[in-house]
């Protein structure tokens, strides 16, 4: 009797034989996408780039240990400009296992955010933000997206950013937190105050009044809204700092914070949606009561009747629009305060308005401080570096070669990194003091896309003359009311980098009639 049977012989002769067959298709397939991606990349004329030296190829971890150390003394962002300097504008480098090209350089920028949107997407936006944004304009990609950017558009048109009466109503309560007699205050601390209150009350219809809570005008019961939000948003910059090892973040601590800012936007929702079906049975009789004042989530819910997707979109802009605001104001004026020849031009411009309120159309009008604006968020910009994935083989227009002239080619699944803090910095467009604080240089420059504080493209900002409209008003007023600033910082300004970039020691100043 044969120990093996001739059926047996013939099944492991095809299972081997399959084996064979696999291995050998894994192989060809390998060199195929190998010899095509060679093949694309030359028909390209691609080049190739500098990359970042490290002594584990592997995985980069010397990278990371790096990169933790230059976070702790706040100098990520000098570091990072110092390294494009030295080695080019475009180099590589990887994240753990993901290949990545960090860039300083406009005409790529323009093809990842513009030219190639198409071949790009969000990476793992989603897997970080996900737990407190979910499904929204800001987290999502594809067709997901373009649903999001039209449903969230049109809430931002100029009739919509206009409203400068609730700006004026929270001035009372920024006005009254700052010291009469010339002792030092955050005005850093005030301003993320001043903006959640803005946004909860232009998305929300509700203010939730954390400024009056600090002089505990108001005592209710609801939870500290801004406090869960802060905390959700810190946990957020943890997961993205652990990538894909985020599973070994769990901070039950989160989970609550998300809970509660959940909770309390879906209060709002709950409401707009007895308003929607109030409008719905209004507009059969021909009769519509329109709010006095504008609320996002009501334009919303005029869109979808789906609470959830109301709720993570509402999210998704709260995110988007506070502390980028608020750390717009921040850094302008840790600035302002140590520039008093700038200040004094302000005062100089915002004489015209003999002290009071300024319209919309004459903030527009305000030319010098649009300057400063401009100047503050071109050496400050908040969002200060961003990053997509190439979801296909596609390439960037330079970097490459010899000459750094050459197309650069980008594999499926790079990472590809831009820095808008070390593109503002570069003195081939801004000159030798390109470091320097001045307002004076937007009299003259009309920078293309190595000027890129709200993004380009289809993603471009969507509230960014919601924005200019805030941080011109906020600093319109506080100008006409006091006359003298003096910064109290005895440093420079120093990077504090979290979601958005603001300034490490807040905005220490003193203010005066
Ligand atoms: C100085 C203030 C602001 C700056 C510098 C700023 C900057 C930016 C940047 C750079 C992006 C692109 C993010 C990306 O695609 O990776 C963005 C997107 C966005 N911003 Fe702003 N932003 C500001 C204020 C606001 C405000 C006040 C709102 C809303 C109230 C807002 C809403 C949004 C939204 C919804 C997106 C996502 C757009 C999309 O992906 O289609 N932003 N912003
Ligand atoms: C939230 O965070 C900002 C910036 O980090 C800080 O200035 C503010 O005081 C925090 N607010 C609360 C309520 O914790
Ligand atoms: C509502 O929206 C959420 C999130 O966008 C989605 O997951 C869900 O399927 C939607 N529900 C309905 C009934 O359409
Ligand atoms: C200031 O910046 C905005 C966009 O952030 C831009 O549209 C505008 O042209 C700039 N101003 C000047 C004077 O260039
Ligand atoms: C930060 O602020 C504190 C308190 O006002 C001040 O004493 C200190 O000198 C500041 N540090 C820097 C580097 O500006």
């Amino acid at each position: 009797m044969a120990l093996i049977s001739p059926l047996e012989t013939v099944r492991g002769s095809i299972a081997l034989y399959t084996g064979a067959v696999f291995l050998l298709v894994y192989f060809l397939t390998s060199i195929h996408r190998r010899w095509s991606r060679y093949r694309f990349a030359k028909a390209h004329g691609c080049g190739p780039i500098p990359a970042i030296p490290t002594y584990d190829p592997f995985m980069a971890l010397d990278r990371l240990y790096f990169n933790i150390k230059t976070a702790k003394q706040r100098k990520i962002l000098e570091t990072n400009v110092a390294r494009f300097v030295e080695l080019g504008n475009t180099v590589r480098a990887q994240r753990i296992t993901t290949p990545m090209i960090l860039t300083r350089e406009p005409e790529n920028v323009k093809t990842i955010l513009s030219l190639k949107f198409n071949d790009y997407s969000m990476g793992d936006r989603l897997q970080i933000f996900g737990r407190l944004l979910g499904h929204g304009i800001f987290t999502s990609d594809g067709e997901d997206w373009t649903r999001s950017r039209h449903m969230i558009r049109p809430n931002f048109v100029k009739e919509q950013v206009a409203h400068l009466e609730i700006f004026e109503e929270l001035m009372e309560d920024l006005f009254a937190l700052i010291p009469a007699d010339g002792s030092t205050v955050d005005l850093q601390d005030l301003f993320f105050g001043f903006t959640i209150d803005s946004a909860t009350e232009f998305l929300f219809g509700h203010n939730v009044h954390s400024l009056k809570k600090r002089r505990s005008q108001v005592v209710d019961n609801e939870p500290d809204f801004p406090a869960a939000f802060n905390y959700s948003l810190d946990n957020i910059v943890m997961n993205s700092r652990f990538g894909p090892l985020q599973f070994l973040n769990r901070d039950p601590k989160a989970v609550e914070a998300n809970r509660i800012c959940h909770q309390m936007v879906e209060q709002f929702v709950d409401k707009a949606m007895r308003v929607r079906e109030k409008y719905d049975e209004e507009k059969a009789t021909g009769e519509t009561e329109e709010s006095r004042r504008y609320v996002f989530l009501n334009g919303l819910a005029q869109q979808t009747g789906n609470r959830t997707r109301i709720r993570d979109e509402l999210m998704n802009v709260l995110l988007a629009g506070r502390d980028t605001t608020a750390s717009l104001l921040s850094n302008m004026f840790f600035m302002l305060a140590k520039h008093p020849k700038v200040w004094a031009k302000l005062q100089e411009e915002l004489a015209t308005l003999e002290g009071r309120a300024p319209t919309y159309e004459q903030l527009r009008n305000l030319k010098y401080l649009k300057y400063c604006m401009n100047e503050s968020l071109r050496l400050h910009p908040v969002v200060p570096v961003n990053s997509r994935t190439a979801i296909k083989d596609t390439v960037i227009p330079v970097g490459g070669g010899p000459d750094g002239r050459s197309p650069v080619f980008v594999p499926k699944g790079t990472i590809v990194a831009y820095s808008v803090w070390a593109m503002h910095r570069r003195e081939d467009f801004y000159g030798p003091d390109a470091e320097e604080f001045r307002p004076e240089r937007w009299e003259t420059l009309r920078p293309g896309w190595e000027y890129l504080p709200f993004n380009g493209g289809p993603r471009i900002c969507v509230g960014q003359q919601y924005a200019l409209t805030e941080a011109a008003y906020v600093t319109t007023r506080l100008a006409q009311r006091y006359s003298v600033i003096e910064s109290r910082d005895a440093g420079p300004w120093e990077e504090k980098l979290t979601l958005t970039l603001c300034s490490h020691n807040g905005t220490k100043v003193s203010l005066r009639h």
